[in-house]
C-alpha cells in the first residue's frame, strides 16, 4: 500500500517532468522556426541596415510632427494627429527584425546584440509608449496625449543613449 503509493506518485512526477521536457523541445522548436523567417529577411546586412535606418528616418518625421501639438503651438487637431500616430504605431513594430544576429553594423552599438535583454526592454517601453499615444489619442485627450509624447520622446532617447553610435 505504502509502496505503491510511493511509485505512484514518482510515477506521476516522471510524467509530470516528461510533459514539460516536451513543451520545452516544443518551445524550442518554435523559437527555432521564429528566428529563421526573421533572419531570412534580408539579403544581408547592408539590407537590414537600410531597412531599420528607413524606419528611424520615418519615425523620427512623424514623430516629429507631433512636438508643436505636444508644445501647444498648434492647436490639437485630433484627425490630424491620429493620421500621424497611426503611422507611429506602424513603424513602432518595424525595425527590430532588422536587429536579428547577423545584422550588426551601421550606426547600431554592438551591445544590441550582447545584452539582448536590455535591448528588447528598451523595445518593449516604447512600444508601450506608443500604445499610451495612441490610447490619449483617441480619447481626444490633450493632456494625456502631451504625458504620452513625452514618455514616447524619452524613449527613443533611452534606447539612443545605450544603443546608437555616439556621434
Ligand atoms: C529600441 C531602440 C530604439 C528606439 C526605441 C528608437 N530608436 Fe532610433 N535608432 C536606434 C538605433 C540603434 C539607430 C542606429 C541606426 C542603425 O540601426 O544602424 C537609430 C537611428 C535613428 C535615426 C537615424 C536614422 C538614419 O540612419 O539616419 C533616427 C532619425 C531615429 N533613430 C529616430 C528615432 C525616433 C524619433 C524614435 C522614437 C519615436 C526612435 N528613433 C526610437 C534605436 C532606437
Amino acid at each position: 500500500m505504502f509502496t505503491s503509493a510511493v511509485t505512484g506518485s514518482v510515477g506521476a512526477r516522471r510524467r509530470r517532468l516528461s510533459t514539460k521536457s516536451s513543451l520545452l523541445g516544443l518551445a524550442c522548436g518554435l523559437m527555432i522556426a521564429v528566428a529563421s523567417p526573421a533572419q531570412a529577411q534580408f539579403r544581408d546586412p547592408q539590407a537590414a541596415i537600410k531597412y531599420r535606418s528607413a524606419a528611424m528616418v520615418m519615425l523620427g518625421a512623424h514623430f516629429g510632427r507631433l512636438a508643436p501639438v505636444a508644445k501647444k503651438e498648434v492647436p490639437f487637431d485630433q484627425e490630424k494627429v491620429q493620421a500621424d500616430v497611426e503611422v507611429v504605431k506602424m513603424l513602432a513594430d518595424l525595425p527590430w527584425r532588422a536587429y536579428a544576429p547577423g545584422y550588426e553594423g551601421g550606426e547600431a552599438r554592438g551591445d544590441i546584440w550582447t545584452d539582448r535583454k536590455g535591448f528588447e526592454k528598451v523595445t518593449m517601453e516604447f512600444k508601450a509608449a506608443v500604445r499610451q499615444l495612441d490610447e490619449a489619442t483617441q480619447a481626444g485627450d490633450l493632456d494625456a496625449f502631451r504625458v504620452a509624447f513625452g514618455k514616447v520622446g524619452q524613449s527613443c532617447k533611452a534606447c539612443h543613449d545605450d544603443f546608437r553610435v555616439k556621434k
